[in-house]
């Protein structure tokens, strides 16, 4: 059995949203505490409406795909409910990855809430959805395999 579906592969093949914004209204970067791959998102937003975003990813494969599938997500959405996307929606999304590389999808939920995050302390928004939110602080991923594959 294949270990990827095929929608994982085509995000990984051909990923959507690559690349930097020039003028981004929040950035967010987010390092893997254990395989050591970074993600970094970057979002322009208009009345509180995320109206691009774009990401660069140091990482494997799944990594790549999950931003692909996270920043298409976001993309249209509004703040709050940007931040209702959960980890597993973002999985559901993706239509699952191997158990190993579960976290390798927490890059792309970590590096977007960390854009939204800089975008709310520079503009002075307050969002519900991330409250209890550090930026700063270490995902589990214990469980992280990495493949060394490198991407950007
Ligand atoms: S992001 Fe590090 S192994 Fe996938």
């Amino acid at each position: 059995m294949a270990l990827y579906n095929d929608k994982v592969i085509e995000h990984f093949t051909n990923p959507h949203n690559v690349g930097e914004l020039l003028s981004p209204d929040g950035e967010g970067t987010y390092g893997s505490p254990v395989c050591g791959d970074m993600m970094k998102i970057s979002i322009q937003v208009v009345d509180d409406v995320i109206v691009d975003t774009k990401f660069k990813t140091f990482g494997c494969g799944s990594a790549i795909a999950s931003s692909s599938v996270a920043t298409d997500m976001i993309k249209g959405k509004t703040i709050e409910d940007a931040l209702k996307i959960t980890n597993q929606d973002v999985l559901d999304e993706l239509g699952g990855l191997p158990s190993i590389k579960i976290h390798c999808s927490v890059l792309a939920d970590h590096a977007i809430r960390s854009a939204i995050y800089d975008y709310a302390k520079k503009h002075g928004k307050y969002y519900a959805g991330l409250e209890g939110f550090d930026p700063n602080a270490d995902e589990d991923d214990q469980q992280h395999g990495c493949d060394m594959e490198t991407h950007s």
